[in-house]
């Protein structure tokens, strides 16, 4: 990716550029805590707002309008790909559910890698949609993402969301190679779905690899990194750099790093400055307030963000929840999160520097 000062400070804080202050924006900040989202829920299912380019470019855009983000999301959902794939999909109050999940080796061979624009091309006409919404906002980065392929074929072979992920773990032993063949099928899947959002518009991809902390790290270094690898070597980087967001990464940062991903997502269990010690300094971080924080008494959140930006710096940093937001969250605090980001900018220094050198007050 080219380095310009016309390119989003998203995309700028993604390739390490100094900036006045870290860009920000919520995972899952398009959602259920937001009463203009409801609204579009009353009277439209999840999986057909899914499919609505009108709607879905709507429900994006909401946080921003609300809360001026520096990055807006596609609203998707990480199990479109595997319906595309010939997976029967649902979605219910408490999430999705897939009832006819894989439960043997014909379940695997009657699946196909679907084309992109053939089979999601909904998905690529939002990511349009938002560019041209987003045209008159430059400094805005868009965000298209996908599910990573240990997670997704969790889903595919629990029918849903799990508990103790039994079925994987069994197929996980039972029969690795199996395994590694859905897994293989989920990589090309996602790397040619990934690489037609980039050509729609996304300027950044998010690859969210949301239970890939429920195995060692032996395990994961199998079944879980390789397929990282190979999906962020397939991207079209020249276009777009990628984020790697594992939940649960503790202990795992360093393998997240080595798969040449742009920026490594840290979760709330591992704190910034650890987490760069275990990345190193070639990569930039996202994170990793606990989305419980966004509960907690205003001045209260305004220092836990405060101590994380000091953290995070200015520099390759990227201000984000350490997981999605929570349905129930106070939408006050979600701006008091955003202004205290914003306000650090104002202020003309380095947050680093606030804290440790107050001497350098006012020099940039
Ligand atoms: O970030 C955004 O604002 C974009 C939208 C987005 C959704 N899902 C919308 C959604 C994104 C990025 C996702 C990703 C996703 N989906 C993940 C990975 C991120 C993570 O949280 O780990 C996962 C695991 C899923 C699967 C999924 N979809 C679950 C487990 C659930 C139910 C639980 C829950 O949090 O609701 C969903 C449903 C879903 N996806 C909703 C939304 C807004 C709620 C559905 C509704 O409106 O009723």
């Amino acid at each position: 990716v080219s380095q310009t000062s016309h390119s989003p400070r998203l995309v700028r804080a993604c390739l390490r550029e100094p900036l006045d202050r870290p860009p920000v924006w919520l995972m899952r900040q398009a959602g259920r805590y937001l009463s203009e989202y409801m609204q579009i829920r009353e009277k439209v299912p999840f999986l057909a707002l899914c499919k609505n380019p009108e709607l879905a470019a709507e429900v994006s855009i909401q946080p921003f309008r609300r809360f001026g983000m520096d990055g807006v999301i596609m609203f998707s959902d990480i199990l479109i790909p595997v319906e595309a794939m010939g997976m029967t999909l649902e979605f219910t109050e408490k999430g999705p559910v897939l009832p006819e999940p894989i439960r043997s080796v014909e379940d695997i061979n009657r699946l196909s890698i679907p084309d992109p624009i053939e089979k999601t091309g909904f998905v690529m006409e939002i990511l349009k949609r938002l560019r041209q919404e987003l045209s008159s906002h430059p400094d805005v980065g868009l965000i298209g993402f996908a599910g990573a392929p240990w997670t997704l074929a969790s889903y595919m072979l629990e029918g849903g969301v799990s508990r103790n992920y039994t079925q994987i773990k069994k197929m996980m032993y039972d029969e690795p190679q199996e395994l590694h063949r859905l897994l293989g099928m989920l990589a090309d899947t996602v790397t040619q779905y990934l690489n037609a959002q980039i050509e729609a518009g996304a300027q950044v991809v998010q690859l969210f690899d949301s239970w890939g902390g429920i195995v060692s790290r032996q395990l994961y270094g199998e079944f879980i990194h390789p397929y990282h690898v190979r999906i962020i070597e397939g991207l079209n980087r020249e276009k777009a750099p990628v984020i790697l967001y594992v939940n649960g990464s503790r202990g795992l940062l360093d393998k997240m790093a080595e798969t040449g991903a742009d920026v490594v997502g840290v979760d709330w269990l591992t704190s910034l400055s650890d987490a760069r010690k275990q990345t190193g300094n070639h990569v930039a971080l996202q994170g990793n307030l606990d989305p419980n924080a966004l509960y907690t008494k205003p001045e209260v959140l305004r220092s836990l963000v405060e101590t994380m930006l000091a953290e995070g710096g200015s520099q390759g940093y990227i201000c984000n929840l350490g997981h999605g937001i929570l349905p129930t969250t106070p939408i006050e605090n979600v701006q008091v999160m955003v202004d205290a980001v914003k306000q650090s900018g104002r202020n003309g220094i380095n947050p680093v520097e606030e804290l440790s050198v107050g001497a350098q007050r006012g020099i940039q």
